[in-house]
């Protein structure tokens, strides 16, 4: 796992964003895993400026998504393919029909959950996943004791991620109690991943995601078992970190063929 300590939120989302850049340059019609979110906002922002700029094209990607409420209207502002068309697609310039949610109206949740794996293996796989992680540790909606063999399925959402959700809606109690989440599993089959956390609230998540023992308890720690994970954390979400020295000194030190910026 690479740590990438920066100074600030903005920062965060500018240097995680050259790492998606540098994959989709390579790649034209690369397979983006998009999460929702606060965290990743500075992502977007900062490939949709470089988009304006003519410097990325993003016409022949594809994504999908990393999870989606069950239960609420899909013309929801806050259903994850409304955020997704509103934050992602249309800033970026993607095609929305290379463009996937797991589909949280289903009639057959189950069905459409194994269908989602199945998309996004005949897609190739995801080349790049974009994740922030929940307070409580979850990443996607894998909230804590989901297996790190798990795969697309529905989940029950944690109390504390209902509550950290609340500000997303005009009522607590309008926040959706069921999701449909890529597992911890379908992360883990991404060819790369970027992760993004920033401030304190973060903070505990991240050590025990990076530095902790591997536990259902934080799945975030799931990402220990991954070749190719990239964490970048500002300065406030890396503060219960115990190697953070090492880290800036690793960064500081990287040979100048593996940077990405
Ligand atoms: C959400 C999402 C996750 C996200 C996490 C943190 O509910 N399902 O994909 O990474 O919880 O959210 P935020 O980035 O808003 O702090």
């Amino acid at each position: 796992m690479e740590i990438i300590i920066v100074h600030d939120a903005d920062e965060v989302g500018r240097v995680a964003a050259l790492k998606i850049a540098s994959v989709v340059s390579r790649k034209p019609a690369a397979v983006l895993g998009l999460a929702t979110g606060s965290s990743p906002t500075g992502i977007y922002a900062s490939l949709a400026a470089r988009v304006a700029a003519g410097e990325l094209d993003f016409s022949q990607a594809s994504g999908f998504a990393l999870d989606e409420y069950v239960g609420i209207p899909l013309e929801h502002p806050e259903s994850y393919a409304s955020v997704i068309d509103r934050d992602v697609v249309r800033p970026l310039g993607m095609d929305p029909a290379r463009v996937r949610v797991p589909d949280g109206r289903a009639t057959d949740i189950e069905a459409a959950a194994v269908d989602y794996d199945q998309a996004i293996a005949a897609a190739g796989g995801i080349d790049i996943q974009i994740l922030g992680i929940g307070s409580n540790g979850h990443i996607g909606f894998n909230e804590p004791t989901s297996s790190f063999a798990s795969r697309t399925r529905i989940k029950t959402l944690a109390p504390k991620t209902r509550e950290d959700n609340a500000r997303f809606f005009d009522d607590p109690s309008q926040v959706p109690t069921h999701c449909l989440t890529q597992g911890l599993g379908t992360i883990l089959d991404a060819h790369e991943v970027v992760l993004v956390a920033q401030g304190a609230s973060k903070a505990h998540a991240v050590a025990g995601m990076v530095e902790g023992p591997l536990s259902s308890m934080v799945p975030g720690s799931a990402l220990q078992l991954h070749q190719h994970a990239t964490v970048v954390v500002d300065e406030a979400a890396a503060a219960e970190l115990t190697l953070a020295d090492y880290y800036r000194y690793t960064y500081a030190n990287k040979p100048v063929w593996q940077r990405f910026e």
